[in-house]
């Protein structure tokens, strides 16, 4: 679709302060007087993350990093929605504003709309429960859509609004969709994907090569449902509704939430970006001077079997890859931890393939109603098995009395063979005031049929992993205390009771990304 006038991006803001932050961030940007303290093992150096302050969103820094991405400007008029406060009383209203100078390739100001606000809180919904507006889109009729995330009597769901001029918004009778299991859904998402292509497709598109997105932020998750959108009914049709327990489809299964996508129309993808928090606490933010990290941006299409979504990393990331090592066809015993040395351990982009023979006699498990995360947070997925758990250690200390285990577990269900995937945070730091909460998920995949896949980047304080060529995410933040850069380790190990095969491994150094044309402000440091 061409970019007609206006190119809407929606942003989301979910807490107030962030606004303030945007500034504190922007006024850093011409300034670069930034003092971020000596000591920072945990600053990353391709993860984008502010100078200083608390990051929680995609905010209106997306143009730049798209420029950074794509090597080249954003043409076309910008329009942006966003969820602000009145002065007066706590109520969010949606604004608009547009660039100031459409010349300045990072779109640096913005100028708020003379009529702001253009959509205040409806009857019934409450005052604070009304923000996050998502891209908008052009409907058959030509009208604007843009749905806001709320919620009525404690069901979550998305309010739609219709414009022809962008400024005069009407909300429509009923919401795109209702859910009767989830709470205040924060961020939304609304986004076609091609049902027989991986490429991604404009937000506006509607025609039977495409199913629908729908994507919601509550209880710290991103949550999506597969379906069609019935535009002449204005609903959301779901294959599923939510049914808030762990069967519900998640982007990430670690820490992951607000997220947005974005339709790239220079590289035909679909773009998705969420907001990744810490796990210590206030006191050590505001010694570190910042808090939160962007994800790596990760592509996201539709899955062969339409049940689910798949995410890679963007291919830019792989630029910054640098001094690689590479293992084909070994045999990783029972027992073995196996260090993978001549990489930088803090700062790699890792990529291996396992191969599990003989799978017959594997350990029974039927996961009616087993969540899997708890799995993974009990002995049952840690303790030896046949086949797992075996995996990488990343961010581990040489004696590993500190490491965060990514890893699967291979069972033998009912009907299939489950593989399992953990990370296991519990020994991920000596400090004891952090969150070392497990996380784990399925991963939809065959392993007769196919080998077990898992990418990993590791960035210092987060491990952003990729199981069964993704199809399973699990991001972690991890503070470990022993391991300064030189003294990080990443191994491979395996604790299952047969060998599993190496089939391939590629890891590479990654070298630090420029941010804003500077290199990343850990190396301004030293
Ligand atoms: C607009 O941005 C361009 C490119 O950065 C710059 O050359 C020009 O001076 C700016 N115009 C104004 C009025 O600030
Ligand atoms: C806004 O749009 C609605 C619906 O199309 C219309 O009824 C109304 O008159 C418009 N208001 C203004 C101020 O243009
Ligand atoms: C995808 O499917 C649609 C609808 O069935 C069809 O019109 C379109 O040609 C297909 N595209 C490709 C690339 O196969
Ligand atoms: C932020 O981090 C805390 C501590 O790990 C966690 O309990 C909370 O769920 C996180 N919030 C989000 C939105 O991810
Ligand atoms: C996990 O182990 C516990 C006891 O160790 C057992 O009760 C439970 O059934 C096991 N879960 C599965 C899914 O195998
Ligand atoms: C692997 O097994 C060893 C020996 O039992 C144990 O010390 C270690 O904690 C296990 N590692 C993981 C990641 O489960």
């Amino acid at each position: 679709m061409e970019i007609s006038a206006p190119l809407v991006v929606g942003i989301c803001c979910v807490l107030l302060s962030s606004l303030i932050d945007v500034e504190a961030f922007n006024q850093n940007i011409h300034s670069l007087q930034v003092t971020v303290s000596e000591n920072q093992p945990y600053r990353t150096a391709f993860h984008f993350q502010p100078p200083q302050n608390w990051l929680n969103g995609v905010c209106k820094w997306v143009p730049l990093i798209i420029q950074i991405l794509m090597g080249q400007c954003i043409m076309g008029e910008f329009t942006i929605c966003f969820t602000n406060t009145t002065p007066m009383v706590q109520c969010l209203v949606q604004n608009l504003a547009t660039p100031k100078n459409l010349s300045d390739p990072f779109l640096r100001e913005w100028v708020k709309f003379s009529k702001n606000p253009i959509m205040t809180p409806p009857n019934g919904v409450k005052a604070n429960e009304f923000r996050d507006p998502t891209t908008a889109w052009k409907g058959l009729d030509g009208k604007w859509r843009v749905i806001i995330g709320s919620e009525l009597n404690n069901h979550g769901m998305a309010i739609l609004y219709q414009s022809e001029d962008f400024v005069n918004w009407t909300k429509y009778q009923h919401p795109l969709y209702i859910s009767e299991e989830t709470g205040m859904w924060e961020c939304p998402d609304f986004y076609p994907v091609s049902i027989n292509s991986t490429n991604g497709v404009d937000t506006s598109v509607q025609n039977p090569s495409v199913k629908h997105v729908m994507k919601a932020s509550f209880n710290s998750h991103d949550y999506y449902m597969l379906g069609n959108y019935d535009s002449e009914m204005e609903r959301f049709i779901s294959e599923s509704d939510f049914t808030g327990t762990s069967l519900d489809l998640r982007y990430d299964y670690g820490k992951f939430y607000a997220s947005k996508t974005f339709f790239d129309n220079v590289k035909n993808r679909r773009i998705l970006w969420g907001w990744v928090n810490e796990s210590d606490s206030t006191e050590d933010d505001i010694e570190k001077g910042w808090s939160g990290l962007q994800s790596i941006p990760r592509r996201v299409w539709l899955d062969e079997s339409g049940k689910q979504l798949l995410q890679w990393p963007v291919e830019e990331i792989e630029t910054l890859r640098d001094k690689q090592v590479s293992i084909h066809g070994k045999k990783l015993l029972s027992g073995a931890v196996f260090e993978l040395s001549g990489i930088t351990a803090a700062q790699a982009d890792v990529e291996v393939f396992f191969e599990v023979p003989e799978l017959e006699e594997v350990e029974f498990m039927d996961p009616t109603g087993v969540d899997p995360q708890l799995l993974c947070g009990k002995e049952n997925a840690s303790s030896n098995g046949k086949f797992g758990p075996f995996g990488l250690l990343t961010l581990a200390s040489k004696d590993l009395a500190e490491q965060t285990a990514i890893f699967f577990r291979v069972f033998r269900g009912p009907s299939r063979y489950i593989v399992l995937m953990c990370s296991d945070q519990s020994r991920s730091s000596l400090r004891k005031e952090v969150d070392k909460t497990t996380f784990g998920a399925f991963v939809d995949i065959d392993p007769c049929l196919e080998k077990i896949s898992l990418r990993s980047l590791i960035d210092h304080s987060i491990v952003e992993s990729y199981g069964g060529e993704g199809r399973t995410c699990i991001t972690t933040r991890v503070y470990p205390m022993l391991a300064s850069d030189e003294g990080m380790h990443l191994y491979l190990f395996n604790n299952g009771t047969s060998s599993v095969v190496i089939s391939r491994l590629n890891a590479w150094s990654m070298k630090r990304a420029k941010i804003n044309g500077k290199e990343s402000l850990r190396y301004r440091a030293t």
